[in-house]
């Protein structure tokens, strides 16, 4: 069988994989952060347990890119827009969280880790190897430039959201608090919204199957989440807003 067959199978069944993810998460929040509970097996320190899990998705691309030999501009492009985004997640993102020191199954960063493996083969092995290549004209495509403006958009909420969850704690601290301001003030987890508009704007921008992939998983994650996220909050506080939705302004 020749690598684009097997690319094909594997793209297939990620699709697959993203219909049984988002069905069990409906279910049953991903066991770290506020769902942390027993019964998962042994554990891991929460900083180490984003490296482990992130790395991949940092470095990998730059593996495969090496492997496919495709300098070309657009690859450059495609490298740094991701990389604007996964190596703050994998190398500064750990070190900034306030509650270190908190333990995570250790089955949350392998399975998460294995994810960044397949969802980074995907993405840059196609974008290296076995798509055509982009053409510099790609820069002013339409689709390109929605799509940056999109991820950029998605971007700024994401770590504007994170950064405002960080001010709710003092070094040391560990309990939760309602988050206000900005678009807190809508919904309960702008940083997933941030994060879904991001992977939206990177799908249209490379105009790509494994691109949609990414996209669909982390809606299939994170909506799930957010919906989890929601309820944890009117659960602890019954002072909060009830006009706030989970995760979509004004819809969900
Ligand atoms: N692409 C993807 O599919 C994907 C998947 C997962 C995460 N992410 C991204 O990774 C980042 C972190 O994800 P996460 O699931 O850890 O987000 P989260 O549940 O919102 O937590 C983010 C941080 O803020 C703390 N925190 C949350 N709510 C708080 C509150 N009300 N008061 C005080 N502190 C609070 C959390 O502490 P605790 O840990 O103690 O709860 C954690 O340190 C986000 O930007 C997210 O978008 C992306």
């Amino acid at each position: 069988m020749n690598e684009r067959a097997i690319y094909d199978g594997l793209l297939a069944s990620a699709f697959g994989l993203t219909l049984v993810t988002a069905l069990y998460l409906c279910f049953f929040a991903a066991p770290y952060g506020r769902h942390t509970r027993a019964g998962y097996g042994p554990t891991l320190d929460n900083t180490l347990s984003w490296v482990l899990m992130e790395a991949p998705a940092a470095l990998l691309p730059l593996v495969l890119v090496a492997m496919g030999g495709r300098y070309d501009l657009m690859t450059l492009v495609f490298v740094v827009i991701w990389e604007a985004h996964y190596l703050q997640r994998a190398f500064v993102y750990p070190w900034l969280i306030r509650g270190r020191g908190t333990r995570v199954p250790l089955l949350v960063p392998v399975s998460g880790a294995l994810f960044n493996v397949l969802n980074g083969y995907l993405g840059f092995r196609f974008l290296t190897v076995l798509a055509p290549r982009y053409p510099p004209a790609w820069l002013w495509d339409p689709r390109f430039v929605l799509g940056v403006l999109l991820f950029a958009l998605g971007y700024l909420i994401n770590r504007r959201a994170d950064r405002a969850l960080r001010a709710l704690r003092a070094p040391g601290e560990t309990g939760y608090k309602i988050p206000q301001g900005g678009l807190y003030r809508l919904i309960s987890c702008p940083n997933y919204f941030g994060e879904l508009v991001e992977w939206c704007g990177w799908a249209v921008l490379t105009w790509s199957l494994p691109g949609l992939f990414f996209a669909l998983f982390t809606a299939a994650n994170l909506i799930p989440r957010a919906l989890s996220h929601h309820r944890d909050y009117r659960r602890r506080f019954h002072d909060y807003p009830q006009e706030r939705r989970a995760v979509i302004p004004y819809v969900l």
